[in-house]
């Protein structure tokens, strides 16, 4: 019998417990024997692995997958392992999955876990499939990740939350939303939420720019009779909320201005529908392929990008990992198409944003 290994890694994210699901139920229903890895690299370096069974079974004592599948976080538990990043750390991954009968290994994660798959493949010839899971949307080739559309829902959520206590006051509030380098999250839940500004590394504008762009905003919205002005500020524009905050201030005099950093309530939560769907279609994409031989790659939903390999789910697509870390690089640099078309529509509704 096959043998199959899964592990989560990097930042949670809500649908990976939704995808451990898939894999269960698709190594299941194939006769494949499904390893679950415990905190990610780390714990495949001691060569900590439980077999995974779908159903309502216990999984080392929680509840089945039945169960979890619908929760947010990760029951395989996640780490950001510092020993894989070494050369010794792989080796002893390698030899873990070796030790294991493993035939393959599905690796659900963000850019640094998707790098270090790609390296044990390149180095040691595992097979890896890669499955994208990070809230910041920030992985090339893929026009979502597992866990991005939660986080956009909560941030909605707490924007809403935060509307009303503004019009009450007549405040204004410039609200951090996580997402590393990438101002995806920032960018979408603007326009969801009708914010009146949004603020993002990719804009490249310098603390003296953004503090005159927020002020301007905020005495333009209440000259217009607004009650409350909502910015947006994403996590990788390096001010600090506070002193952009107090800045502002400084610069208007009477204006009521607060600051909110949502920071990891944002990535917690029960997965979305879109994220369980995407999550179960990504992860038995990821298997299939495995067993059909592939590895060095990763499943992607529904790519703006030309090329790759194409799968029986018409909205799933394998890249190789190769090009999906040049993209993400890519995205990150500013340099890819993707990027581009982002920034350009944010310039182009930036200025109906206020109104
Ligand atoms: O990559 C996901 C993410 O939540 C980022 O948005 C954030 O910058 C980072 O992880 C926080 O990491 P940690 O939970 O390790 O502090």
């Amino acid at each position: 019998m096959k043998t199959v290994a899964v592990l989560t890694s990097g930042g949670d994210s809500p649908g990976m417990n939704a995808a451990l699901r898939a894999a269960a139920k698709t190594c299941a229903g194939r006769g494949v024997r499904l390893l679950g890895v415990r905190e990610g690299f780390e714990g495949l370096i001691d060569g900590r692995m439980v077999e995974v069974v779908p159903g309502p079974c216990a999984l080392l004592g929680e509840p089945g997958l039945d169960v979890l599948g619908s929760q947010g976080g990760t029951v395989l538990g996640s780490t950001r392992s510092a020993r894989f990043r070494e050369p010794d750390g792989r080796a002893r991954a390698a030899d873990a999955l070796r030790s294991a009968g493993v035939d393959g290994l599905v690796v659900i994660g963000g850019n640094g876990s998707l790098t270090g798959a790609h390296l044990l493949a390149r180095e040691h010839d595992v097979r890896v499939m890669g499955v994208p899971a990070s809230i910041d949307n920030d992985i090339g080739c893929t026009s979502l990740a597992i866990g991005t559309d939660t986080a956009l829902n909560t941030i909605v959520e707490a924007c809403d939350h935060i509307d009303d206590t503004a019009r009450a006051h007549r405040r204004a509030f410039v609200v951090e939303v996580m997402g590393r380098a990438c101002g995806y999250l920032a960018m979408a839940s603007s326009v969801a939420v009708g914010a009146d500004a949004v603020l993002f590394r990719e804009q490249q504008r310098d603390e003296d720019t953004l503090v005159r762009a927020v002020a301007g905003v905020v005495q333009q919205c209440f000259h217009r009779g607004k009650r409350r002005v909502l910015v947006i500020k994403a996590e990788g524009v390096e001010i600090p909320c506070t002193r952009l905050v107090r800045r502002v201030a400084e610069e208007l005099g009477e204006v009521e201005i607060r600051a909110v950093v949502l920071g990891h309530i944002v990535r917690g939560g029960h997965p979305s529908f879109l994220d369980r769907m995407v999550s179960a279609r990504l992860a038995y994409a990821a298997v299939v392929s495995l067993l059909e031989g592939a590895s060095d790659e990763m499943v992607a939903w529904n790519t703006p990008l030309p090329g790759g390999v194409a799968t029986s789910d018409g909205s799933v697509k394998r890249f190789t990992l190769e090009r999906v870390l040049a993209e993400t690089a890519a995205l990150e640099d500013g340099t890819s198409p993707v990027m581009a078309r982002r920034l350009q529509l944010l310039q182009q509704v930036e200025g109906v944003l206020p109104l």
